[in-house]
């Protein structure tokens, strides 16, 4: 598509595909001619959905909370979390990557940072799961029940949230929840709603995107084992592993835009008001800028990959998944000697055209 249609009209979804790196990165930082204002199955506005200026207001509050330097500080929680999570399998001696490792660390983590009580992990894996679920096929019931699904999951969470910010108000603790409400942009502070809008859009944006990622890193481990052997002889290769790892199978496979008057993009007039969706993985795939861009090669470098966005919307969580992923398969490469597929299951992707993953990964 890339060659052949690398800008393309679909009828059926109603919106404009773009594939090419050089389009996808130029429709990305050029939020005024490309508006992220759309829906996302929630009606509550997150940064995730805001132009400038509200986004840049919002962003600057929340950012301190996800610097590397403050993101660093959570390596040895992570550590920890990976070491527990691990033994707990090993006895088995087989393990599912979702669902004992790669699912349950993210939201370990980041209800903690939020000051979330640990004990309601997997109610969060629930309803954070179901928020970015798709449709179970391509007909207009399913998108109703999705639709209804994920509204019920929002109504949720939203009471749940509720109920921690009402407590953090009147007893502050260190998290991330109290540090939002104490938080000020000239003299103003967020809204309930924005608050609320925030807690969920981190469990939304930052749950299933690294379980995905960290398991996608696993699966490419099993399925390449020199590449395996490569990594857990030198450690210091993982960080390009998992950069590797974001190009070749990318989380998040595509973004969302909606124009916002008429452009011109590879030839196409784009018309004020259509949808438009980058192709993020077509784009780290694009032979015009990367050298061989369907090996996986650990020595990439530089590995501009579009997988946590570009601009001004750039993933905010991108310090932290990148750190849970590396210390993740750090451990997991020191614990055990081969990582290897149980043969006789078959990879069931997820049911989303945006999402790249798979529902279950037994490994041994
Ligand atoms: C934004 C991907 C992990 C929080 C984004 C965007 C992408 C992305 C592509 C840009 C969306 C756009 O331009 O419309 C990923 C991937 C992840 C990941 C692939 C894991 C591998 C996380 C984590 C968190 C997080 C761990 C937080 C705990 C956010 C937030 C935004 C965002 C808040 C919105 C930023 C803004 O609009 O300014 N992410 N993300 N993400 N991500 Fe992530």
């Amino acid at each position: 598509l890339r060659k052949t249609t690398p800008v393309r009209y679909d009828q059926t979804r109603e919106c404009w595909d773009v594939f090419r790196y050089e389009d996808v990165q130029y429709i990305l930082k050029n939020p005024k001619l490309f508006s992220s204002k759309r829906g996302i199955g929630n009606k509550r506005e997150s940064i995730l959905t805001m132009d400038p200026p509200k986004h840049t207001k919002m962003r600057n509050l929340i950012n301190k909370a996800f610097t590397p330097k403050a993101v660093n500080e959570l390596t040895q929680r992570i550590q920890d979390v990976t070491i527990f999570l691990l033994d707990q399998v090993k006895a088995k001696g087989i393990m599912d990557v979702i669902h004992d490792f790669a699912g349950p660390l993210p939201v370990i983590i980041i209800a903690e940072l939020l000051g979330v009580p640990i004990k309601d992990r997997e109610l969060f894996k629930t309803y954070s799961d179901i928020l970015v679920a798709g449709a179970e096929n391509d007909s207009d019931e399913a998108f109703k029940a999705m639709m209804k699904k994920r509204q019920e999951g929002a109504e949720f969470l939203t009471e749940y949230f509720k109920e921690i910010i009402r407590e953090r108000k009147s007893s502050p603790k260190d998290d991330l929840i109290s540090l939002l409400l104490a938080a000020e942009i000239d003299g103003e502070k967020l809204t309930k709603e924005e608050l609320l809008g925030f807690c969920i859009l981190l469990l939304v944006a930052g749950n299933e995107t690294t379980t995905n990622l960290i398991a996608n890193a696993v699966r490419y481990m099993v399925e390449d084992t020199v590449i395996q052997e490569q990594v857990r002889s030198d450690l210091s290769l993982v960080p390009n592993f998992v950069e590797e790892t974001l190009r070749f199978y990318p989380p998040i496979q595509a973004i969302g835009r909606i124009a916002t008057k008429d452009v011109e993009i590879g030839g196409h007039t784009i018309r004020k008001g259509s949808q438009v969706i980058s192709w993020v993985a077509a784009a780290n795939r694009d032979e015009q800028k990367f050298v061989q861009p369907d090996r996986f090669m650990l020595e990439r470098h530089p590995n501009p990959h579009l997988s946590f966005g570009f601009g001004i919307h750039f993933c905010l969580g991108a310090p932290l998944a990148r750190l849970e992923a590396k210390v993740a398969l750090s451990i997991l490469l020191t614990s055990f000697s081969k990582l290897e597929r149980v043969e006789h299951v078959e990879l069931e992707p997820i049911q989303s055209p945006f999402v790249f993953g798979v529902k279950r990964l037994p490994i041994r």
